[in-house]
């Protein structure tokens, strides 16, 4: 795990960009997997401007969306689904991809679907995370089993109430579609970004803190190819910074 400090959430989201423009250009067929969310936001903005002035191509990578809301259909504009399309499949345009569909009303089997993409078209290159208020990666809430691939799980109370941030109107959240922790531990490099004075303690937490299923971003500690990427107020609590 190496851990960057960048001046501010724009600096950081450049440099993130960066980072995947690099892959793209090296492996134009990578699987990608990214969050929704604040923090990613502006890496997708980014990457496709920086895509169209760089002349990067990514229409023969594929893209897994991390994770969705159950029970949220994807023309809602909190969904992770509206998330990934608009920012990411209408922009970058991969060739293939598979997001959640939280309303399909079989969880497992979209579960297995998402397995299937990932085995047919992974394993995957990059994944670009964020970290929740109580330390969750994705969907994988404290206490998750790292071992599991995809799967539905009951959203913390943390999860539930932050959650809301997205939208418009009370959503009724309950429960959460994931890929699992396994997905991140096999991942070529792992990104996780996080910015803001709010997530300095999460990322005390997460990096300097035990390992442990408890705080599921711990786990980024254990892997060989994993990049921390904050900005300097979400660094503030780091005891080496
Ligand atoms: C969303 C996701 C979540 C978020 C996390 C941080 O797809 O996977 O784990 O990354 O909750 O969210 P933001 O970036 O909104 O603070």
């Amino acid at each position: 795990m190496q851990v960057k400090i960048f001046p501010d959430h724009e600096a950081l989201s450049s440099a993130a960009a960066d980072i995947i423009i690099q892959l793209i250009r090296i492996k134009p067929a990578a699987l990608l997997c990214f969050a929704s969310g604040e923090t990613p936001r502006r890496t997708c903005e980014l990457l496709v401007e920086k895509s169209i002035n760089e002349n990067v191509d990514f229409s023969k990578c594929s893209f897994a969306g991390l994770d969705e809301w159950v029970g949220i259909p994807p023309t809602n504009d909190g969904s992770c689904h509206y998330f990934f399309q608009h920012l990411v499949l209408d922009t970058l345009q991969p060739q293939n991809a598979f997001l959640f569909n939280a309303i399909s009303g079989d969880m497992e089997g979209e579960c297995a679907k998402m397995d299937q993409f990932i085995l047919q078209h992974g394993p995957i290159d990059l994944m670009m995370v964020g970290i929740g208020m109580n330390g969750h990666i994705g969907f994988n809430e404290p206490g998750v089993s790292v071992g599991l691939r995809s799967h539905v799980i009951d959203l913390d109370p943390t999860t539930l109430a932050v959650g809301q941030k997205y939208f418009k109107k009370k959503a009724p959240i309950r429960q959460g579609i994931t890929l699992g922790l396994s997905y991140l531990q096999q991942s070529g490099v792992v990104l996780l970004l996080a910015n803001g004075e709010k997530k300095s303690t999460v990322i005390h937490e997460a990096v300097e803190g035990p390992v442990t299923p408890q705080f599921p971003a711990s786990i980024i500690q254990t892997h060989a190819n994993s990049i921390v990427m904050i900005d300097k107020p979400a660094a503030s609590q780091l005891k080496n910074n």
